[in-house]
């Protein structure tokens, strides 16, 4: 494994333990995470492998494959930048939580398509928890380890995601997507066999991230805060009359809320509907999914609205963006025999607007984190 011979070339030494974790895509229930709401993903055939040794000192050296150079030593917190900071926050979660783990060397690997939206972050976060809770035995469950991996992006890099990219990659299964309670932190893996009904699930990386994504997101989560103390309820979750809660708001609280509210319900047909075995009549939960994202949430773009539209046209049964939004990547349910068509349409759609082609991806469901050496 190329990650196990870049570590003993550059410590002289074997890795421990050797954990490789997954990306995600989410297939829908969009920024319900943080309202205590339902989600969707499934993990990806893609993520980070991390190689790791115990030191006895504080000292955690740490490379990247993708980040030629020698190994960059971190003795204290500040001087973490860049990627590394996603796994300094892991060891300095760990510490909060009371775990006594002294330094380590780390060498990561990993082949998340970058920029596309699909959880590179979450992937090493969760790496690098599962390595160091097997190597200084901590009992930790993958649940915990994606609570320990939310809090170091939450509390140590500062983007206030929720839950759904660090349980997808702690928790799926192979073949499945996972749905989350995000209030309970329940889940449930749900076949997900697109093949058998001749589909497949197209992934578009609009290869664009719109700058003004960061600050936006933490404005989305606190138009839902102050929606939910309008109601006098705890969280967006709690609606059960949406149309009596509407009445009650306005402006973006009120567009807010009509998205979080009907995404849920769209979380819990679409699951009903693949328990099912009805994946074919997904599709209009997609596209419902995607006006709402776009209308009332708004976090869509120009890119993404595209090539939603194209690939509808196309002959795709339905089409969403994925993820935070503002750019990174959308899905597409696509007939097999569709698909020539819809990247052509799609592709056609972004040379008329003088915008670089979109990158196309499809990917099996695959295992959340797992030992693999
Ligand atoms: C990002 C966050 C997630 C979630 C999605 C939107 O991926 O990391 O927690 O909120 O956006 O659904």
């Amino acid at each position: 494994m190329r990650v196990a011979e870049a570590f003993q070339a550059a410590y002289g030494r074997p890795a421990d333990v050797v954990w490789h974790a997954p990306g995600r895509v989410n297939l829908i229930g969009e920024h319900t995470d943080y309202n205590d709401g339902f989600v969707l993903p499934y993990a990806l055939p893609w993520g980070v492998t991390a190689a790791v040794s115990p030191r006895d000192d504080a000292t955690v050296r740490l490379f990247s494959l993708q980040s030629p150079g020698d190994p960059t030593t971190v003795t204290a917190y500040p001087e973490s930048t860049g990627w590394t900071r996603y796994v300094v926050g892991v060891l300095w979660a760990l510490r909060e939580a009371g775990h006594q783990i002294p330094g380590a060397d780390i060498a990561v690997d990993g082949d998340v398509p970058q920029g596309a939206g699909l959880s590179s972050s979450a992937a090493l976060e969760v790496a690098v928890a599962s390595a160091l809770n097997d190597l200084y035995s901590l009992g930790l469950s993958p649940l915990d380890l994606a609570l320990v991996s939310q809090k170091a992006e939450n509390d140590f890099v500062g983007m206030p995601c929720g839950i759904m990219d660090q349980a997808a990659s702690a928790l799926s299964k192979e073949g499945h997507a996972l749905f989350l309670d995000c209030r309970t932190l329940g889940t449930r893996p749900v076949p997900l066999d697109l093949a058998s009904a001749g589909l497949e699930l197209l992934i578009v990386d609009t290869g664009v991230h719109h700058e003004l994504a960061d600050g936006q997101y933490a404005r989305r989560r606190q138009d839902c805060e102050n929606a939910a103390r309008h109601l006098g309820l705890k969280s967006l979750r709690d609606v059960t009359d949406l149309a009596a809660a509407l009445s009650e708001l306005t402006g973006d609280e009120r567009k807010r809320t009509q998205h979080v509210v009907t995404e849920n319900h769209r979380v819990e047909a679409v699951v009903g509907l693949l328990r099912a075995s009805a994946s074919q009549e997904i599709g209009a939960l997609l596209n419902a999914s995607h006006i709402s994202l776009r209308d009332q949430y708004e976090v869509s773009c120009a890119e993404l609205d595209v090539a939603v539209e194209a690939a509808v046209r196309g002959g795709a049964r339905g089409a969403r963006m994925t993820g935070g939004g503002f750019g990174g990547s959308a899905i597409a349910l696509v007939p097999a025999d569709r698909l020539d068509s819809v990247r052509t349409e799609i592709t056609g759609a972004y040379t008329r607007n003088s915008w670089a082609p979109p990158r196309f991806l499809q990917a099996p469901p695959s295992a959340g984190a797992r030992r693999v050496s």
